[in-house]
């Protein structure tokens, strides 16, 4: 790891540094629609202060280890959780996917993008979370978007938690019929929102199992309690979940020792070490949104070789079932340590732990102050986050040494000392 100079004050790496346009576009000023957002150049004003966060190239990524800029780096942004995106089994199914299948089916699941390999897939995610029937999109933003879109029709609603990932809310935009949201775990006021849906009109709650930046668990048992109640259907998105949750890693609904949602959106894009999404549940559904679920119809399969990855990924956590209370246990002791140093945790309780800074502007000057120390994370700011409420997000992996760990925790002592964050 490299040791570097320390990062100029905040208030020089600030300075003329415009906030006012993290909303992207101005003022509509005539037909040109290419005007409105001419304006926008808060990106470069960053990348010239030194404090832009995003797209970084990463030049090799090895799991615990990458290289960013031609220096090997810590990783503590990624979402690998179980370290398996390297593991040998994994990247013999995939290139030996690639060798008989090629880079890409060329077309959709529907007409000719569909192999034995995206079969034998959705058969393992249904019976790895003991449901009847699983379909496999092409990423799990869109498995977000296809499910939505095709259950929620004209005259039906969706309920969801304030706090839910992008891709649920732009599931709803998609969709036809109407949506509310509920105040982020408030059961109260989940309740005081079905109560206000018209009494006979077809509606699905939905909430995220692990809220992808806080880290937090949705409290299942009480969502499914008020759903039973209110004869609501609940789809819950185990995007974070998979890998990170429950004994043998099925999610929240494991964690909490019940039985699946009616439907469980998830990705391979995180602790299965590929890409690619699923919706899983009764088969009568999976069929209905399989047919109707546009990204479903309307968008290239995903690759075989990614496909092969993500089933290999899904055997292993079976197979070496140390890694799933591996990462369980660096989670809690990475919780215990960060917050003894005074770091703010918002309600963390899984491997992805948020760092609460407040400012945009902070939150990209430790980013930059703590990669120039060797450790790579994820500043997380407006629209991912509210503004003003820009955080550091941190995550682990079942592979990361306890040395590797000791050597971040005084990274991150001494960083969080000199920015004012502890
Ligand atoms: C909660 C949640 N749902 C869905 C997705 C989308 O997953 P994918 O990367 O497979 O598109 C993400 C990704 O960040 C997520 O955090």
């Amino acid at each position: 790891m490299t040791q570097a100079k320390p990062t100029p004050a905040i208030s020089d790496l600030a300075a003329g540094l415009s906030l006012d346009d993290l909303d992207g576009a101005g003022e509509s000023k005539g037909r040109d629609i290419f005007q409105r957002i001419s304006n926008f150049d808060l990106a470069d004003q960053a990348r010239a202060a030194g404090l832009y966060p995003f797209f970084k190239p990463i030049e090799v990524n090895e799991g615990t280890e990458a290289v960013v800029d031609g220096k090997r780096v810590l990783m503590l942004g990624s979402n690998n959780y179980l370290g398996l995106t390297r593991h040998p089994e994994v990247m013999r199914a995939a290139q030996e996917a690639l060798a008989k299948h090629g880079p890409s089916m060329t077309g959709s699941r529907l007409l000719n993008g569909t192999t034995p390999l995206h079969e034998e897939l959705e058969e393992r995610i249904a019976g790895f979370l003991g449901v009847e029937s699983a379909i496999v999109f092409s990423t799990g933003y869109l498995a977000n978007l296809g499910a939505i879109s095709a259950l929620v029709d004209r005259g039906c609603w969706a309920i969801i938690d304030k706090g839910v990932h992008a891709s649920i809310y732009d599931g709803v935009a998609m969709a036809a019929g109407q949506s509310r949201r509920f105040r982020h775990d408030d059961m109260a006021h989940l309740e005081e929102v079905l109560r206000r849906i018209p009494d006979q009109a077809p509606r699905i709650v939905i909430t995220d199992g692990v809220h992808s930046m806080t880290g937090g668990v949705a409290p299942l048992p009480e969502l499914m309690e008020v759903c039973r109640r209110q004869e609501t259907r609940l789809l819950v998105d185990d995007a974070h979940a998979i890998g990170t949750l429950g004994e043998t890693g099925r999610g929240t609904a494991s964690h909490f020792g019940l039985e699946p949602p009616d439907l469980t959106i998830g990705t391979f894009s995180k602790s299965l070490a590929s890409v690619g999404g699923f919706m899983a549940g009764p088969r009568d559904v999976t069929e209905y949104v399989k047919h109707f679920g546009r990204p479903m119809i309307f968008t290239a399969a995903l690759p075989p070789a990614s496909a092969a990855a993500a089933l290999a990924a899904l055997k292993l956590i079976d197979e070496e079932p140390w890694r799933v209370p591996r990462v369980q246990a660096i989670g809690e002791r990475m919780r215990r340590d960060l917050q003894a140093l005074g770091f703010d945790l918002s309600d963390s309780q899984t491997p992805i732990i948020p760092i609460q800074v407040g400012s945009e502007v902070q939150a990209a000057a430790f980013w930059k102050d703590l990669l120039d120390h060797g450790i790579y994370t994820n500043a997380s700011i407006t629209p991912a986050v509210p503004r003003g409420q820009a955080l550091l997000r941190t995550s682990y992996i079942a592979t990361h040494t306890d040395e590797q760990l000791d050597h971040a925790l005084e990274i991150f002592a001494e960083i969080g000392h000199r920015h004012g964050i502890i």
